[in-house]
Order: C-alpha cells, then sequence, then structure tokens
C-alpha cells in the first residue's frame, strides 16, 4: 500500500509585515517587523497552530491570510494559486473558502440583527438564493454546533458568551469553508465553557473535512487541538514540529519557555519591554535608521541557552530531527 501524499491546501512564503515607526513628529525611526520572513504550509483536513506570546505576529498572518491587509512582501498561495493576484471573481470564492472566528464572540455578531439574519448573511453576502438550500444549511450548522432552530428569532444579547461563540462557529461553517481560522477563538470565554469549544472543535473536524488555522497563547489548549504546531517570537517562526515532538520534546529555548512557565509570561514580557526602550533611548535618534535594532536572535535578551554568536547573528532556520528549528546553541542539534 501506499501512503497517500498530504495534500497542501495553504502555502505562506518568506512573508513579511512591517510598520513604520516614526517619532511623535513624524520622523522614521524604523521598522517594527510584526511579521518576519515566514514560511509555512496547511495540509488539507490538518489542524495548524500558531502560538506565541502578545505581539509575536499571529493575527497579523491571521489577517494577511484572509487579505485584510497588505503583506510588505511574500506570497500567499491557496491551493497553488498566490492570493494577492485574486480578481475579484476568484477574490469572493476565496473568502467564501476560507472563514474566521474571532476572539470575542461578544463583538462579533451585530446586536441588531436576529440570530436568523446572522446566519443567513453569508448566504446573501455571496448571493447564494435557494431558500430551501439556506434553511436546511442553517439548521444543520445549529445541530453541529449544539443548538436547536428555537433560537433563530432571538437577538445575540440573550445568549452566554459560550452560546455566541458556537453561533460565530455556525456562522463561519455555512458556506462550508476548507479552511477555519480561529484567532483565540477560547480566551474570552470561562475556563469551563472553553473545554466546551474545544470539544466543539474536534466534533467539527470529524465530521467535515476542514483545515484549521488554530491561533492560540495558551499552549495548554494547543495541546488538545494541533497536528502541527509553529512557535512565533517577535515576528519569526522560531521552532515548527508535529504537535507531539513539540510537547514531549520541545527543542528551542523559547518553545521550552512558554512550555514549563506559561502563567510568568506577562511578567517577563514586561521586563523586556523595558529592556527595549532602553536599548533604544541610548541610542542618538539619527542612527535608528541605520542601526537595526533585530540583530541577533529575536529571544536572545531572555535565553538561558544564548551563545556569543546570538547577539550579532540572527539563526536561520534549519532542519534538527525531523523538524524546523532557529537556534544556534549546538546543544539543540
Ligand atoms: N496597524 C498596525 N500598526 C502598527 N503596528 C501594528 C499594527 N498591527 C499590529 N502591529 C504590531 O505588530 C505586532 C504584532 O501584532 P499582532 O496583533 O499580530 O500580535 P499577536 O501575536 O496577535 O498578539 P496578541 O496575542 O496580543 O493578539 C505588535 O507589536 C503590534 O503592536
Ligand atoms: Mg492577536
Amino acid at each position: 500500500m501506499y501512503e497517500m501524499l498530504p495534500e497542501e491546501l495553504l502555502k505562506i512564503k518568506s512573508l513579511k509585515k512591517y510598520y513604520a515607526d516614526r517619532s511623535p513628529f513624524g520622523k522614521l525611526r524604523g521598522y517594527l517587523k510584526a511579521v518576519d520572513d515566514v514560511s509555512f504550509v496547511i495540509n488539507k483536513d490538518q489542524v495548524f497552530a500558531l502560538v506565541g506570546e502578545s505581539g509575536s505576529g499571529k493575527s497579523t498572518i491571521a489577517n494577511l491570510i484572509l487579505r485584510l491587509i497588505e503583506p510588505t512582501s511574500g506570497e500567499i498561495y491557496f491551493k497553488g494559486k498566490n492570493i494577492f493576484t485574486f480578481k475579484k471573481n476568484q477574490l469572493m470564492e476565496y473568502r467564501k473558502a476560507v472563514q474566521i472566528i474571532f476572539q470575542d464572540p461578544f463583538a462579533s455578531l451585530n446586536p441588531r440583527m436576529r440570530i436568523i439574519d446572522i446566519l443567513s448573511e453569508p448566504f446573501k453576502i455571496h448571493k447564494i438564493v435557494e431558500k430551501e438550500r439556506i434553511e436546511s444549511k442553517i439548521s444543520q450548522m445549529l445541530n453541529m454546533v449544539g443548538m436547536s432552530t428555537d433560537i433563530l428569532n432571538k437577538y445575540p444579547h440573550e445568549f452566554s458568551g459560550g452560546q455566541r461563540q458556537r453561533i460565530c462557529i455556525a456562522r463561519a461553517l455555512t458556506l462550508s469553508p476548507e479552511l477555519l481560522v480561529a484567532d483565540e477563538p477560547l480566551s474570552a470565554l470561562d475556563v469551563s465553557i472553553q473545554a466546551q469549544i474545544l470539544n466543539l472543535f474536534q466534533k467539527i473536524r470529524q465530521e467535515v473535512q476542514i483545515s484549521f488555522l488554530f491561533i492560540s497563547h495558551d499552549l495548554k489548549i494547543v495541546k488538545y487541538f494541533s497536528d502541527v504546531v509553529a512557535v512565533m517570537c517577535r515576528g519569526k517562526i522560531v521552532e515548527m514540529a508535529k504537535s507531539e515532538d513539540i510537547f514531549c520534546s520541545p527543542l528551542h529555548p523559547y518553545t521550552k519557555l512558554l512550555i514549563s512557565s506559561a502563567p510568568e509570561l506577562r511578567i517577563v514580557r514586561e521586563k523586556e519591554r523595558k529592556h527595549d526602550y532602553i536599548e533604544r533611548k541610548n541610542i542618538a535618534p539619527d542612527f535608528l535608521n541605520q542601526i537595526d535594532l533585530s540583530l541577533g536572535c529575536v529571544f536572545r535578551t531572555r535565553c538561558l541557552y544564548k551563545v556569543d554568536i546570538c547577539q550579532q547573528v540572527e539563526p536561520p532556520l534549519r532542519e534538527v530531527s525531523g523538524r524546523i528549528l532557529a537556534c544556534h546553541n549546538d546543544l539543540f542539534t
């Protein structure tokens, strides 16, 4: 028997999104590299998780995939086609095939619309008019997310956060998308509800052919819902591997930190920010344009395993025992 090769759905190649960093008087000081040379592939039926602390560039990648923002450079291919070259019709098809669920189910639903209108909106946008098809699809999707058609005449304020997120998921699934981008879909919910929504994602995965880009800063959650994990630090992927490899034997010091001390991350980050600020202040403003502040490894200021070269040279991504890693330290090879 031949093993089926995985089919590529979405491919991201050398993607960059830089924002100009200006002084209060408008002078260009440098660039904030929100996404810096990121490449990865999401296969059909795969759950691809993107993890990293706040500000690492996760949502920027989601927004680039959804074509809500333009990249500084790089490409995104959907089923082999560059999405940034799509004409109107192709873009319409693409927007049907790629759906998103956001973090905040309160902000995602229009408070003045009834659930029936919310759930039929995607059909109107895509000019699908057959009434029977719409009704049957809506009831099928509500069933899938564990809700009944009794709710159709109600308004969003009549539901809890978890129920609203279910409605958002139903809406995202109505047009049978091929990729669901879920940007921190659980972080606004109570812990007890998080588990229910996570179970719902598992169920969807079993019942529907769909790939996920699952974005979370919480590795506890990612552990239960991912095939492949990419760990992001300051706009860069520093480690990418099969889920079990990441959790059983993390290699990159940043991945190790994320796994071992998740609750402390916020504190560490505040310190790091302060450090960055001092670093900047000590450099005369005129030099800021020329000096690349991101010289060296993005994680060097916090790394327990750093070696001399980490200060000056950015570690390239390389393959190490079946995974991809950006670290100079030979300990991890
Ligand atoms: N429109 C913008 N203009 C300037 N900087 C931006 C803009 N959007 C994002 N950034 C910056 O880009 C970096 C990455 O932001 P992004 O929202 O992608 O991070 P994230 O990983 O999603 O964080 P979080 O976990 O907090 O959602 C941050 O430093 C952010 O401040
Ligand atoms: Mg985000």
